[in-house]
């Protein structure tokens, strides 16, 4: 019998300060992939398993807090090392493409360049959680802070999370704009990896950019799309 090789399923990332609309393209872009009959899954960081979910509460509702940085960075990398190995690999070796809100830009950006968490500990953990899972393709979603900021503030006034939100988005301005920064050096450095697009615009119009960027990066995607 022939050996027909599996076709390669993707592992596609969404990254960037808060607000700047990555869940909605992450969403968008699943309806494009089943539109297509590609076999495909959405997830986030912290979370996408029951254990990474549980270590994603902890973090976000400001219970690691005084255990600093680093140590919230091997939280972060725990729950990375579960999703990994728990959900992200078995799909991407059953076919499944594999779209996530956040993954490990962001303990680089959020933990390391920002946090100032010693980048050897986030190399470390990073080679650990991942086990040689990168990315195929990474969208830094790039966008002023200030605008995103009086985004999230209009949705959290409206969400009954309104006292609370989620203590990186209680961070001010100057550290969002650090933020910003942190992950433009990252998709620098990662040229080839990181595609950076402009966030504030019509959703449409960045949902038609991501899916031109993937068409040309991914052709496979345009035969799918011509079947
Ligand atoms: P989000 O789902 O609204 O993006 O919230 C996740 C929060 O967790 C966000 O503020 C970014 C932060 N975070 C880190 O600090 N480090 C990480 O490694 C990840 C995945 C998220």
């Amino acid at each position: 019998m022939l050996d027909i090789p599996a076709k390669t399923a993707r592992f596609i990332t969404f990254e960037g300060g808060e607000g700047v609309g990555k869940s909605t393209q992450v969403k968008r872009l699943l309806v494009r992939l089943n539109r297509l009959n590609i076999e495909s899954i959405r997830t986030r960081e912290p979370g996408g398993t029951p254990k990474a979910e549980a270590v994603r509460a902890f973090i976000l509702q400001g219970r690691s807090e005084s255990w600093g940085a680093g140590a919230e960075a091997v939280l972060f990398a725990a729950a990375r090392l579960n999703h990994v190995n728990q959900l992200i690999a078995p799909s991407l070796q059953s076919g499944k493409w594999v779209i996530s809100d956040r993954f490990h830009d962001s303990t680089r950006a959020y933990q390391g360049l920002t946090g100032g968490v010693d980048t050897r500990l986030i190399a470390g953990l990073e080679e650990l959680a991942l086990d040689g899972h990168a990315p195929d393709i990474t969208f830094v979603l790039d966008m002023d802070p200030k605008i995103a900021f009086d985004r999230v503030n209009a949705r959290e006034l409206e969400s009954a999370l309104a006292e609370t939100g989620d203590r990186f988005e209680r961070e001010d301005l100057d550290w969002h704009r650090r933020l910003r920064q942190a992950f433009l050096d990252i998709a620098e450095h990662n040229a080839k990896r990181c595609v950076v697009l402009p966030a504030n615009q019509d959703p449409d119009a960045l949902e038609q950019e991501i899916w031109d960027v993937l068409l040309r990066r991914f052709p496979e995607l345009d035969s799918e799309a011509g079947a």
